[in-house]
């Protein structure tokens, strides 16, 4: 529900003197917020960089339109607006609201109205502010699934431990009685059986316990661009029976990151393999990094860092809306032959990197799944 504030310090004043002024172009010009004011008639009169980025439109294409033409159906946008512009009142809105646009998905935000007064003290209109919470949603799913996930990882972990001392004691009893069966024996298909059959479940054993507590991770310098070429190579290889291209487009400028190179492989490998499996005969699958600009991590007792953004894209079958949870969880898998713990280890390797997943999808369209990893530790 939007929020009332005491107009008395919510207000926004107008043009400051002299040098403040340009200060305060400076600030609007750098800022991550989006800030769109209106004339008294609810025309756009001003807005920032980061609006047009927001909107989705140039400055050029919004200057001067109606609010009513620019946030048409959002009535949240347009109520916020009004009140600012009407009652002379400035207003919140935090929660559940998106902002729809027209190419892309609709973004998480939360928006500010306030009116605009000039020194004299007559409103001149009002201001919107609107924040994009995607990131901070991001993260917050992130947490969520890693809350969940370490639950699992300690019960899976102790219930893996206790498997294995008796699974250890069947092989070596199948073992001595394949020996002393002899060469000849035709009973010797059953016993290679027994111990073939013990060592797979040993494997699934291991990847469960890899799940609840995997080795410590060794930090070095990463060079990213190098783990993906020699992923996409093996996944090239993988995909001879498909009709699928590989994209790359790597930012140069992005310095290793701090991590450890095996755990990351793996994360990679297993989101590239993902994508490529979501693919039924030909599609394309995009890798991009890039650096996030202007992000730091404000995670809790985190030091904030630039993030670097990797993007992988698929053009596969999509995830639908009520598998989207599920998909994280430890064997949940709707391939013939998935082990389900793909995305259950990612996001455990994500999580002891300090970075997040990001995941966008649109069933029959395809999927992009976004790391993001801070470049410092
Ligand atoms: N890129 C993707 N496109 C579509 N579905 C995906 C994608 N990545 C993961 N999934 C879904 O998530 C499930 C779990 O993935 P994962 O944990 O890697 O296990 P597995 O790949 O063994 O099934 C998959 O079975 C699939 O349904
Ligand atoms: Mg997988």
């Amino acid at each position: 529900m939007p929020r009332d504030h005491a107009t008395a310090n919510g207000q926004v004043k107008g043009a400051a003197p002299g040098n403040e002024s340009a200060l305060y172009g400076m600030i609007l010009e750098n800022i991550d917020r989006a800030v769109i004011a209106f004339d008294h008639e609810g025309c756009v009169t001003l807005l920032n960089p980061a609006a047009e980025a927001l909107m989705e439109r140039s400055s050029r294409q919004m200057r001067g339109r109606h609010c009513q033409e620019l946030f048409k159906d959002q009535e949240t946008l347009l109520y916020l607006v009004r009140v600012a512009l009407e009652e002379g009142r400035s207003i919140t809105d935090d929660e559940g609201l998106y902002l729809h646009r027209t190419s892309t998905a609709p973004l998480p935000v939360n928006a500010y109205a306030a009116p605009i007064f000039a020194s004299r003290g007559n409103q001149e209109g009002a201001v919107i502010i609107i924040r994009d919470l995607s990131r901070i949603r991001a993260l917050e799913d992130s947490l969520r699934r890693a809350d969940r996930l370490s639950m699992l990882g300690t019960l899976a972990a102790g219930l893996a431990h206790e498997i294995k001392n008796p699974l250890g004691g069947i092989k070596g009893a199948a073992q001595l009685l394949s020996m002393e069966l002899g060469e000849e024996s035709s009973l010797r298909d059953y016993t290679q059986i027994m111990i073939k059959e013990a060592e797979r479940i040993n494997v699934i054993i291991e990847e469960l316990m890899d799940l609840g507590n995997p080795r410590p991770p060794e930090i070095g310098d990463v060079d990213l661009t190098k783990v993906l070429d020699d992923i996409i190579l093996l996944q090239r290889e993988a995909a001879r029976s498909q009709q699928i291209r590989f994209v790359l487009k790597f930012d140069p400028s992005i310095p290793p990151v701090q991590g450890d190179e095996g755990l990351l492989t793996r994360l990679f490998l297993n989101l590239v393999k993902n994508a490529r499996e979501a693919i039924n005969h030909d599609g394309e699958v995009l890798i991009e990094t890039r650096i996030a600009s202007n992000y730091h991590m404000t995670g809790p007792g985190r030091r904030s860092s630039p993030m670097v953004d990797i993007a992988i894209s698929d053009t596969g079958c999509g995830i639908a809306p009520e598998e989207r949870d599920r998909i994280f969880t430890p064997y949940f898998t709707t391939k013939n032959k998935g082990s389900g713990l793909g995305l259950a280890i990612a996001q455990k390797i994500i999580e002891d990197h300090q970075g997040l997943l990001k995941i966008e999808s649109s069933p029959g369209h395809g999927t992009t799944m976004t790391v993001s990893l801070p470049l410092r530790r």
